[in-house]
């Protein structure tokens, strides 16, 4: 995969034909995969139906969690070999909205992480900071920990094979955006605690990415895609945001 990534995280929207018909806009539009990973993660529901519209395409599909267990009486989980058999690639784990509304816990995200690279998935581990602790200047700290109970338990090098999102809680959904600084500190952080192990890692920005941020977001040395919520809905706006990340690359 190249280590440009734009991924589209679809959260719990739409319907079957209207996942189908984003899906296939962005087949038709997307066929730059050698510059950029274009990356989307529908509704677990609809992740069989787009991945039958993607078959074909240079777009690559993933899952928005999954569970930290194999296979067992787990009533309403989904497995990461179940994900691999629906043609995932990629998977989220730890994003701010299972942290917080969902009470995942560290531990439990780095579980999460295991399972998915034991199946052949790649993780995309979500981090980042509410606005209390930025406020009480604990962004490095609280990002810093939370990485570090996934090598914990996945090693070094294995957190180093996977994508690492950094997303300020503040900034996802709220239109305010971490500036391209503040994004590019906490990542340079991100990428001295990984060390030689992770030059190549990929790291993202999530938090508001849009058409008029993406750029200079994109432009900082350590920033090498974006995490894409509520831009990401329509497939215009959101593969202007992977060329943008192709022309600063
Ligand atoms: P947003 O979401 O782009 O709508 O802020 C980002 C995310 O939650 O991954």
């Amino acid at each position: 995969m190249p280590n440009a990534l734009v991924a589209g995280n679809w959260k719990m929207h739409g319907t079957a034909a209207s996942a189908a018909q984003l899906a296939s806009q962005l087949a038709r539009q997307w066929a730059d995969a050698d510059a950029a990973e274009v990356i989307v993660f529908p509704p677990a529901v609809h992740i069989a139906t787009v991945a039958s519209v993607l078959v074909e395409s240079s777009v690559a599909i993933g899952a928005q969690n999954l569970s930290q267990f194999e296979s067992g009486a787990f009533t309403g989980e989904i497995s990461a070999a179940m994900l691999v058999d629906l043609g995932c690639k990629y998977v989220l784990v730890g994003h701010s909205e299972r942290r917080t509304v969902f009470g995942e816990s560290s531990h439990c995200v780095a579980e999460k992480f295991v399972a998915a690279q034991a199946a052949g998935l790649i993780p995309i581990l979500c981090v980042g900071e509410t606005l209390q602790q930025r406020q009480q200047g604990q962004t490095m700290t609280v990002v810093a920990d939370q990485i570090a109970a996934v090598v914990e338990q996945a090693g070094l090098d294995r957190v180093c094979d996977g994508v690492i999102a950094y997303e300020p809680v503040w900034a996802i959904g709220t239109g305010e955006t971490a500036s391209p600084q503040q994004a590019q500190q906490v990542h340079q952080g991100i990428r001295a605690q990984l060390g030689d192990a992770g030059i190549d890692t990929s790291l993202l920005y999530g938090g508001s990415v849009n058409g008029d941020n993406a750029r200079q977001l994109f432009g900082q040395p350590d920033i090498n895609g974006g995490l894409v919520g509520g831009a990401s809905l329509e497939a215009d706006s959101f593969l202007n945001i992977a060329q943008q990340l192709i022309e600063q690359q």
